[in-house]
């Protein structure tokens, strides 16, 4: 099949570049030239593992091809994704001026039937709204063309996202018409052949399945880390707790974590939408506003038992900081709690020094050139003559650290472990203080 990828974005790229690996030919289009060259010199502009092989294979193959070209691309594929980004709008709510440009360019330049699927996290109603200004643009032309709108929510994770594409749990599809999900059905059955996972429903629960599946996540989260504060104070470990809860089958072990908060682009972005949402239609939603609010105080939970352990000044200090990304295996720093500890760090007087395998370039694209924040090249290095180590994102590297070498290395021999990696009798055992979540 012949399919445009609107967005050549962490969703857009990895769509893309899996359709086309499963025989379909494939034109990527995004606004950004920078984005397109690198991706036409052989590279890709994000980090995900797995992804530059699978580009550069379909690429060779002729299935796979980049374009800033808006007329070429509309008239390419008889399916269109629209991949764009919905970043957060002043009020919470999603901001969609991306995708109805998108779906305009559609309208504007399409020369016959096309399925336009909204593969970015939108609002419920915003398939009606793509529909409109696609319409608008074909009466603007006096073209009379049929096209079908279907929602079709992506639920790939960024570090695991071509692995996530190829074997899906599930593939919701919204749509309200047989040609389309006909089509849909053809164009997935790839990735199921071992049993049905399309789950077909209409539009506006297809929008509203994306939110709901973050915003639970997102829940688990901020519940645990809650319930991580109130450990510390009753003196139990949430670890433990994590272990006895997480057995029972009704709850189940993915995401019980807890930790210095959940970023990324995609939870804060969608449950603040979800709320928006709702208050729009007349609903409070009490549950996600404290979700929010919880993980807004967790991402502060680092620098206050910095400040609990050195003081409120802590001018002329430096610590290290392993760990930039929001999770391991990217190197997406949005609304990464990194940042607002490394903001926090310095808007007490003290300096860092960093390390992430792969997030230091995109740290150094957000904090420019300041003097405050300096890069190591190896974990190790980040640690000399730091007063302590605080740990925000739990890279695979980081598990089974060396100990003495750590505590050689510190000015101070002290851990703040925002991820509990560490066995805390472990690292006291090896004669440094240590401080996790919810960890008596
Ligand atoms: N990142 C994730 O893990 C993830 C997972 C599931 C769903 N989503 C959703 O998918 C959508 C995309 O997210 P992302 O992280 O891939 O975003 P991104 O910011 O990485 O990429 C979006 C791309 O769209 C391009 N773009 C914007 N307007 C355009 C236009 N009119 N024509 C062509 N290109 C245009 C931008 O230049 C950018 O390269 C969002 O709605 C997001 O919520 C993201």
């Amino acid at each position: 099949m012949k399919l445009t990828v609107i967005g050549t974005g962490y969703v857009g790229l990895v769509s893309g570049a899996c359709l086309a690996d499963v025989g379909n030919e494939v034109l990527c289009l995004d606004l950004d030239a920078a984005k397109i060259r690198i991706l036409e010199e052989g590279g890709i502009p994000i980090h995900e593992p797995g992804l530059l092989e699978i580009v550069r294979r379909n690429v060779g193959a002729g299935r796979l091809a980049f374009t800033t070209d808006i007329e070429r691309a509309a008239r390419h594929g008889e399916i269109q994704f629209i991949a764009v980004g919905t970043p957060p709008g002043e009020d919470g709510s999603a901001d969609l001026q991306y995708v109805l440009a998108a779906a305009r360019n559609i309208g504007r330049h399409m020369d016959g039937y096309r399925v336009i699927v909204d593969k970015s996290t939108v609002p419920v109603g915003t398939g009606d709204k793509v529909r409109a200004a696609v319409a608008e643009e074909l009466a603007a032309r006096g073209a009379e063309l049929p096209f079908s709108v279907v929602s079709n929510p992506e639920f790939l994770k960024e570090g695991a996202a071509v692995d996530d594409f190829m074997r899906p749990d599930r593939i919701v599809v919204g749509a309200d018409d047989e040609r389309a999900i006909e089509l849909m059905r053809r164009l997935y059955a790839p990735f199921q052949r071992k049993h049905e996972k399309l789950v077909v429903m209409d539009v506006h629960s297809a929008e509203l399945t994306k939110y709901a599946a973050n915003a639970m996540l997102a829940t688990r989260i901020s519940f645990m880390n809650e319930l991580a504060n109130l450990a510390e104070a009753l003196g139990a470990d949430i670890e433990l707790v994590r272990q006895g809860i997480g057995s029972d089958p009704r709850i189940g072990w993915h995401f019980l974590y807890s930790g210095c908060g959940y970023g990324g682009s995609c939870f804060p972005k969608d449950v603040k939408a979800l709320i928006r949402t709702a208050a729009e239609h007349g609903w409070a939603l009490h549950v996600l506003s404290a979700v929010e609010a919880a993980n807004e105080a967790q991402k502060h939970v680092l620098v206050d038992k910095i400040v609990r352990r050195f003081g409120e000044d802590l001018s002329g200090r430096r610590f290290a900081l392993w760990g930039l990304a929001f999770k391991p295996d990217t190197d997406d720093m949005r609304e990464a709690p990194s940042r607002v500890l490394i903001e926090e760090l310095f808007r007490r007087g003290a300096s860092v020094a960093a390390y992430d395998p792969v997030a230091m370039r995109e740290a150094e694209r957000i904090f420019g050139d300041d003097p405050r924040l300096s890069y190591a090249g190896r974990p190790k290095s980040a640690l000399e003559g730091a007063d302590a180590l605080v740990i925000v994102t739990e890279w695979k590297e980081f598990r089974s650290p060396d100990f003495d070498a750590i505590r050689s290395r510190l000015r101070q021999p002290v851990i703040f472990d925002g991820r509990n990696l560490y066995e805390p009798a472990r690292v006291r055992d090896a004669g440094i203080e240590y401080f996790g979540i919810g960890r008596a």
